[in-house]
């Protein structure tokens, strides 16, 4: 009786280890791993660009600049993964012949975690409530 008491206790925080482990990785893993949506923040995209159906805002900057803004909220529906990855690299043009206007200066990894998430964004949002949300982020920031 008293070595199986022992052994469970054993067990016990053997689990509780286990489950602390897990958990630390986790962490990590959240703080470390980037996302694209991280991505695109961090590579400076928001100077440029927005995405209001996952909430990203243009930088205040740009806006305050008048700078033209192009939201990537519908990008997936013409895009998809490998061309923007190519676009990013400035490997090809655009319908109207045109190359990216900035290139990519991140890892291929990164380019990859970040065109793979913009080729899932396929909410398009139409023009004039674009127009109203920058200015109402204008206007806020005043
Ligand atoms: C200096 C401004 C600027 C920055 C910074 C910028 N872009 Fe762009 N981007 C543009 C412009 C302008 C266009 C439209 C080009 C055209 O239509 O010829 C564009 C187009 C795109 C397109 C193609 C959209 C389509 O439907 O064809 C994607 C995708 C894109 N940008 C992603 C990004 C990402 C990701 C970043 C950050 C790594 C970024 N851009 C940074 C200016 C910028």
């Amino acid at each position: 009786m008293q070595n199986i008491w022992k052994g469970n206790k054993k067990y016990h925080s053997l689990n509780i280890f286990i489950f602390c482990v897990s958990f630390f990785l986790l962490l990590i893993e959240k703080l470390m791993g980037d996302d694209g949506k991280e991505l695109f923040t961090r590579e400076n995209c928001t100077k440029c660009h927005s995405i209001k159906s996952e909430g990203i805002e243009p930088q205040k900057e740009s806006l305050l600049k008048g700078r033209k803004i192009i939201d990537h909220s519908g990008v997936g529906l013409r895009r998809d993964s490998e061309w923007i990855q190519k676009w990013l690299k400035k490997e090809i043009e655009n319908e109207k012949g045109r190359k990216h206007k900035v290139k990519w200066k991140g890892s291929d990894e990164e380019l990859k975690i970040l065109a793979e998430f913009l080729s899932h964004l396929k909410k398009e949002i139409p023009e004039e409530e674009l127009k109203k949300w920058y200015q109402d982020l204008l206007n806020s920031s005043r």
